[in-house]
């Protein structure tokens, strides 16, 4: 028994945020975050890949020797708390080869003085050497922005001033909420670049296939692309549920179910539908209910909704829909399933 489990290869496959070796794609995007604008806005549904584009950016900013601070901002409902987060991490790394002494910034100044005194300071100090600050489920600024207003203000006009220290927010695509808080003044996002992030294409969906080694027919990799959509997070399930010890089993009605059954989808994929908005919601159930579901079609359906097609562009963006010839689809098999067995209430537009 032994032996065989030595012999067993660990299946590749996982649920988690991947980083280094494992992650797969969005090259340029990962160009684009560590080299240009010093402060970017990424917004993706759950589950698209933004822990790992993050993780990713700190994996690549700390070996060219460059500190990277992860920062998640989940459960954080204030801006003191998001204050503390701040110092807390900034306190906690230790980096070989960078140092706060070496230039004369003591990180508690972010506890003791003002959070923007000691964030202008820093950066000073740091005179043009990069140091990233990666905050992720940064949806939680919409919460935060209607409790304090002021904070958020300041915060979004540091960001503009800021040479070394580099700002990725990543959040859910209702950050976009926080907009509504600055109707007297320029939106938070103006000025704030911001990238979408999307289900894989067919050249990264290959590759992240193949990664581990895999050798696999274009018919089955064909499949799996069907099943997926090519979204990271059902890629990851279905391979990892056809994995046996270093190939693809082919994909069967069993097999797919043994996929869906082997993650709690049920609350998932409840949670990704809520953070879409009423519209939304009821946009996706209306196509669920036809096989592809054309313009025409779905203009009837919804004859007020003047942002249809741009409602449409967005879902497909975000990895809940896909475009097909004579209109759009479920994204994927996993979702239709769901949508099929567990519909939630009809949401009225
Ligand atoms: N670039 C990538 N390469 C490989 N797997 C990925 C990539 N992006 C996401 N995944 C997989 O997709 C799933 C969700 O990723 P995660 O980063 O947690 O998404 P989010 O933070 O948007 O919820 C995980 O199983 C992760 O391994
Ligand atoms: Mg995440």
């Amino acid at each position: 028994m032994g032996n065989e489990k030595r012999n067993m290869k660990e299946n590749p496959y996982t649920l988690m945020p991947v980083s280094g070796e494992a992650f797969v794609g969005r090259k340029d995007l990962l160009e684009e975050l560590l080299d240009d604008s010093s402060r970017h806005l990424l917004i993706g549904a759950p589950r698209i890949g933004k822990t790992s584009v993050l993780k990713q950016v700190q994996y690549l900013a700390h070996q060219r020797h460059q500190p990277a601070f992860y920062l998640s901002l989940e459960g954080v409902v204030n801006y003191e708390e998001l204050q503390t987060s701040v110092y807390r991490h900034l306190r906690r790394e230790k980096f070989k080869w960078f140092d706060f002494e070496r230039i004369g910034f003591d990180p508690r100044s972010f506890e003791k003085e003002n959070f923007f005194d000691a964030l202008f300071d820093l950066d000073e100090k740091l005179d043009g050497q990069s140091l990233f600050l990666l905050f992720d489920e940064a949806q939680v600024l919409v919460e935060i922005g209607r409790q304090a207003p002021a904070f958020l203000q300041k915060w979004r006009g540091a960001l503009a001033s800021l040479r070394s220290l580099k700002t990725i927010f990543a959040a859910f695509p209702r950050i976009l909420q926080v907009n509504e808080l600055f109707e007297e003044t320029s939106p938070f996002t103006s000025g704030l670049p911001i990238e979408y992030l999307s289900v894989f294409t067919a050249s990264e969906a290959e590759e992240f296939i193949r990664r581990p080694g895999i050798k696999i027919q274009s018919a089955q990799m064909a499949e799996i692309f069907e099943c997926t959509g090519r979204h990271p997070f059902f890629l990851q399930i279905l391979c990892g549920a056809l994995y046996t010890n270093g190939t693809l089993a082919k994909l069967t009605p069993e097999k797919f179910r043994a996929a869906y059954n082997s993650v709690p989808l049920h609350g998932i994929l409840l949670h990704a539908f809520n953070t879409l908005s009423d519209e939304e919601k009821a946009v996706m159930q209306a196509v669920h209910q036809k096989d592809t579901a054309s313009l025409q079609i779905l203009r009837s359906e919804f004859p007020t909704s003047r942002s249809l097609e741009s409602i449409l562009d967005r879902m497909v963006s975000y990895g809940y829909l896909k475009k097909a010839s004579g209109g759009y689809k479920i994204i994927n098999a996993f979702w239709s399933k769901w949508l099929k067995e567990e519909m939630p209430e009809p949401v009225a537009a």
